[in-house]
């Protein structure tokens, strides 16, 4: 979603959920208990359909307004409306379930990018400029082979990851500094982080429209945003628990080896550009697929990918790091480049202090996002 406006935020809060309003269900909301016009995508809760939007988005190579009127930018009950390609859309829905169906035992093999790569009509006539050259590798695309590759073993890697950062043990992290992202206009305005050992973490941002506050508390969590259809939602099981945990256990280093499980290496060295990487992937306790590519020189680590599985098919969330520098015996990354199917945003610290007291309360469920009066943007 590009930009959205005060007036399309005031109908965001008309429109939350019963569920939101009678203090957040440790469930999330179905999508059709929050949207008033769901006829396919039924059973799935929000984050879910909200992700099989931007999944769209992706495989069409195209932003929201294409299948939706352009109203819908600035008011959120304007999804509702129906229009020719959303019709054109759900039909493809349909398409897709029967193809997978009777094809491939229902497993979701065929998406909409299978057939549209990223195109508003697929091609029908293969590309010779394609087929005599070569294209350049996708660093994300990179896979172990069915012979995996000999090399380090994930152990291996890992370790030479926490000697490069450091093994100080801290119990705590706090910080600061900008974000930038669709929610903000990409105009850059203040954030907070809170963390604690092992994983608990507290993230405000304070956009032009209100707080938005992600909480993990080690176990669950909940995102209280004022640019989400509902103003409260508990992070659904899966990738939105699994890569919060992640990130909290990230900034503690040392205990990497203990963040996922099931293990793999094997991949062949690729590049993310021009520093050479080795990946590695892993499970989070919600068995969501994580990569992690390490710097080879530095064994630093420059991106992980993480993989969230909608209603339709998987998208993919990526986490670029950079600018480490030292905060008391461990390198951090200063900067994180979120990229997903959705948009993309830049936390940048200016300033990670370790072993701070954090209240614990930090870590409880926030009270629904308030939509403020229009701040003056910090930059
Ligand atoms: C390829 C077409 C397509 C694109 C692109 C698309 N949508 Fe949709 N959208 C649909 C369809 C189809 C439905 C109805 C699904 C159903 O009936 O189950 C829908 C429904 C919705 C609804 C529910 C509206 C209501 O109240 O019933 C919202 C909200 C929504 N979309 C938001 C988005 C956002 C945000 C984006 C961009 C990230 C987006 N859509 C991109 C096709 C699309
Ligand atoms: C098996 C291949 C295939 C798959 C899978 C597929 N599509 Fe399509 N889609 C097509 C073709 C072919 C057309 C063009 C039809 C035409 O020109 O009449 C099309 C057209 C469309 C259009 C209308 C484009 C326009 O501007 O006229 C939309 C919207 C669309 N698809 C959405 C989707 C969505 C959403 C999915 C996934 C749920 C999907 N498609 C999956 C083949 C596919």
């Amino acid at each position: 979603m590009r930009g959205l406006t005060r007036s399309m935020l005031a109908a965001a809060a008309l429109a939350a959920s019963a569920a939101a309003q009678s203090n957040a269900p440790a469930r999330q909301p179905m999508a059709e208990e929050v949207f008033k016009n769901v006829q396919v995508l039924k059973g799935i809760p929000v984050s879910e359909f909200m992700g099989t939007m931007g999944f769209f988005a992706a495989s069409l190579g195209l932003n929201c307004v294409y299948c939706h009127v352009s109203e819908s930018l600035q008011d959120w009950s304007k999804f509702a409306e129906d229009v020719p390609r959303k019709r054109m859309a759900r039909t493809m829905i349909q398409m897709v379930r029967d193809i997978n169906t009777r094809n491939f035992g229902g497993r979701s093999v065929i998406t909409c990018y299978s057939c549209h790569h990223g195109n508003e009509h697929p091609k029908e006539i293969p590309s010779l400029t394609q087929q005599y050259s070569t294209p350049e590798e996708d660093p994300n695309e990179i896979e172990i082979p069915p012979q995996p590759l000999a090399g380090p073993s994930a152990a291996q890697v890992l370790d030479k990851y926490v000697s490069a950062v450091g093994s100080a043990a801290h119990g705590t992290i706090v910080a600061k500094g900008t974000y930038e992202g669709y929610e903000t206009y990409h105009e850059k305005v203040p954030f907070e982080l809170y963390a604690k050992a092992p994983a608990q973490s507290d993230i405000v941002i304070h956009t032009q429209n209100g707080d938005s506050t992600t909480v993990f508390d080690g176990r669950q969590g909940w995102i209280a945003s004022p640019s989400n259809p509902v103003l409260l939602l508990p992070l659904a099981p899966g990738a939105e628990i699994d890569g919060p945990r992640l990130d909290a256990e990230l900034l503690f280093p040392a205990q990497i080896k203990g963040a996922l499980t099931q293990w793999r290496a094997g991949f062949p060295v690729t590049s993310i550009g021009d520093t050479d990487v080795q990946p590695i992937e892993g499970r989070g306790e919600g068995n969501t697929r994580i990569k992690l590519f390490f710097d080879l020189k530095t064994g630093l680590l420059s991106r992980q990918v993480r993989y969230s599985r909608t209603a339709i098919g998987t998208n993919p969330i990526q986490i670029d790091y950079a600018d480490y520098r030292d905060v008391k015996g461990v390198k951090l990354p200063f900067r994180w480049i979120v990229t997903w199917t959705n948009g993309q945003s830049t936390y940048q610290f200016t300033e990670i202090e370790s072993d701070l007291p954090v209240d614990n309360g930090k870590f409880a469920k926030p009270a629904p996002a308030v939509l403020a009066p229009a701040k003056p943007v910090a930059r």
